[in-house]
């Protein structure tokens, strides 16, 4: 479907902050995501992004720029169109028990989590390598226990460095691989494990096998269909 840009803010680190009008009634549920087209490269493939906040007919998505297709959509202009798939993905339809729930994000994996925790008094721990997103965080009014590699705006090293100042039996993570699979490692397997993944997409609805993630039994799931929120425990990340 058509969806028309409303809103867009740039932040310091190259991730920009849109808001999309739909042309028809969307219902996005918690987990599911957004396949956008590039403007002008409408032949090559769709770009997937977490949806941020949904609600009848308008939806935001948080976008950091790593190349072609995630300049030129952020580059587009208040109301311009561009062409859709919404919503995509396995809706995460488990009860969440936010006083039992860590959640995780690394970096732009904070796009995942924020729906999770919108309107929540939740346990989330963030990380990034220098401060970056204290802008971002600063204008959602989102107050993490902030990690940065190097100590500038919250405590110095990983994320994986802290969790055990939080009691949990579950987390629910977003993030890069390393950061997942350094999650694993560390976390006793009794502890439920989602991972909110982020292969690269091609299709979308599960016809080409190009989001495949290989589990340590050998078997394989699709990030599309399957997931995106994945059990983070059976994931082999190497
Ligand atoms: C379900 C899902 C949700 C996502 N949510 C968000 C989000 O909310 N915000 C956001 O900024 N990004 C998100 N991503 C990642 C985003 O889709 C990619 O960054 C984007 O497709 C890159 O497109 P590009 O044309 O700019 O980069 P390209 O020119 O295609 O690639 C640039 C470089 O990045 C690598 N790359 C491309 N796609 C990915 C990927 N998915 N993961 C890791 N490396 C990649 C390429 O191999 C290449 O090295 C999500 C991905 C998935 C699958
Ligand atoms: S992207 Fe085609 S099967 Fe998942």
């Amino acid at each position: 479907m058509k969806i028309k840009l409303k809103n867009s803010k740039q932040f310091t680190n190259n991730t920009v902050y849109m808001m999309f009008e739909t042309e028809k009634m969307i219902d996005v549920k918690l987990g599911q995501f957004v396949n956008i087209s590039i403007p002008g490269d409408e032949f090559t493939l769709r770009r997937p992004f977490s949806i941020v906040s949904a609600g009848k007919n308008k939806f935001s998505v948080l976008i950091k720029v790593i190349g072609n297709g995630t300049q030129k959509i952020t580059n587009m202009k208040i109301g311009e169109s561009i062409d859709a798939l919404i919503p995509l993905g396995q809706p995460f339809d488990k009860t969440i028990d936010y006083k039992k729930t860590l959640f995780i994000a690394g970096g732009i994996g904070i796009a995942g989590i924020l729906r999770f925790i919108e309107n929540q008094n939740a346990q989330f721990l963030f990380g990034d390598i220098n401060g970056e997103y204290k802008d971002i965080m600063d204008y959602l009014k989102i107050e993490p226990t902030y990690i940065n590699e190097s100590g500038k705006t919250g405590k110095k090293g990983f994320v994986t460095d802290y969790i055990n100042d939080f009691e949990f039996n579950t987390i629910i993570a977003c993030g890069p691989k390393g950061m997942l699979k350094s999650i694993k490692e560390k976390t006793d397997k009794h502890i439920d494990f989602y991972a909110i993944c982020e292969e690269i997409i091609a299709c979308g609805l599960g016809l080409c096998g190009g989001c495949a993630i290989k589990y340590d039994d050998g078997s394989f799931g699709k990030v599309c269909v399957d997931g995106p929120v994945l059990n983070g425990r059976r994931i082999n990340y190497d």
